[in-house]
């Protein structure tokens, strides 16, 4: 039996790298041997976005990178989050058994309390409505990046107070980290959100990722002096793209002195051309044809609808809603 396997990318903005290593990199490594349900989370995207165009044309967009990236609809089931109401009418019955306290603890709601942003019930009740994407597909193992772990600490406590309250009924999931890249920096050394306008955008024009790339914030080193690898924010990058040999090549090379930052930097750029090169070409075949798209996902939400509505019977008859 194929383990199941669940996942989920916002569309709250450009996809970046950070998206590709910390997540999709591993959806499609993994989708051969497990059973895999990869879905847009337009759902959690509302808590930011709000603008129905801009909404509307990320779905599709982040459809397109998915594809575009490798994942193979006849192996993944893919569709968006909004065409699965069973997911929000679970969220109900979990929010009526957390506690506020246990979601005031939740880093995405401190962050946003933190910087005294306006914070919506949706916002707030943000890891509730991932703890139902995941436990209503009976997900074992979430590959996330590492920002999303506490998510999925939060799945687990949800699905077990929920079984010791109506029964024993969801599965504990367990995150699945990619190590030594759980985290991709931005180009200035924090992690690469989609909303810190620091990010390098997996399929955007050759003069938007140049940019990103030369935006990179390092100290102001001279070219012939030595500088230290492990506290440069190009060299962080670099070690998504370079094999072993060709990382100790580099290493050497920045503790020798001699090789300046913007050298660094054209490296980087070619690098990342050369390795998304083919997914870019890929992806142009999807954007001229978005019902193709379409498509793909209303067979997905038709295919995952079928497994959670199961679920959800025994889910209603066990709270009692049932007659
Ligand atoms: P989102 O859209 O912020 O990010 C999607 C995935 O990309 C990973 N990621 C990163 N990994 C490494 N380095 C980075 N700089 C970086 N930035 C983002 C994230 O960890 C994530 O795996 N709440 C989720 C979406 C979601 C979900 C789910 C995920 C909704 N329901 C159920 C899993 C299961 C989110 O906002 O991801």
């Amino acid at each position: 039996m194929k383990k199941r396997l669940v996942s989920g990318i916002q569309p709250s903005g450009v996809m970046h790298i950070g998206n590709y290593f910390g997540a999709i990199k591993q959806f499609v490594d993994l989708q051969n041997e497990h059973d895999a349900s990869i879905f847009i989370a337009d759902l959690h995207a509302l808590t930011t976005v709000h603008d129905k165009d801009i909404l509307s044309k990320n779905i599709l967009n982040i459809a397109m990178d998915y594809l575009a990236c490798g994942l193979d609809p006849e192996k993944v089931t893919l569709f968006k989050q909004s065409d699965i109401p069973e997911v929000t009418e679970l969220t109900w019955y979990f929010n009526c058994l957390t506690p506020m306290p246990f979601l005031e603890r939740a880093t995405s709601y401190k962050d946003a309390h933190m910087k005294a942003k306006d914070v919506t019930v949706g916002l707030f009740d943000y890891p509730i409505l991932m703890a139902s994407d995941i436990l209503i597909q009976d997900a074992e193992i979430v590959p996330v990046g590492q920002d999303q772990k506490q998510h999925i600490e939060y799945a687990r406590d949800t699905a077990q107070k929920f079984n010791n309250t109506f029964g024993e009924i969801f599965k504990l999931p367990e995150p699945m980290l990619l190590g030594g890249v759980a985290i991709v920096p931005g180009t200035d050394g924090r992690k690469m959100p989609k909303s810190y306008g620091n990010t390098i955008p997996l399929f955007g024009t050759d003069a938007e990722i140049k940019k990103a790339v030369m935006s990179i914030v390092t100290d102001s080193k001279t070219p012939e002096e030595s500088k230290n690898p492990d506290e440069c924010n190009i060299f962080a990058l670099h070690k998504l793209f370079l094999n072993t040999d060709e990382l100790t090549a580099l290493r050497a090379r920045y503790t020798e002195g001699g090789l300046g930052y913007k050298e660094s930097k054209d490296m980087l750029y070619a690098e990342i051309i050369a390795f998304f090169g083919p997914l870019r070409e890929k992806r142009t075949t999807y954007e001229n044809d978005p019902e193709l798209v379409k498509d793909i996902l209303r067979k997905g939400a038709e295919k995952a609808r079928a497994v959670v509505e199961v679920k959800m019977k025994t889910v209603r008859a066990k709270v009692g809603v049932t007659l």
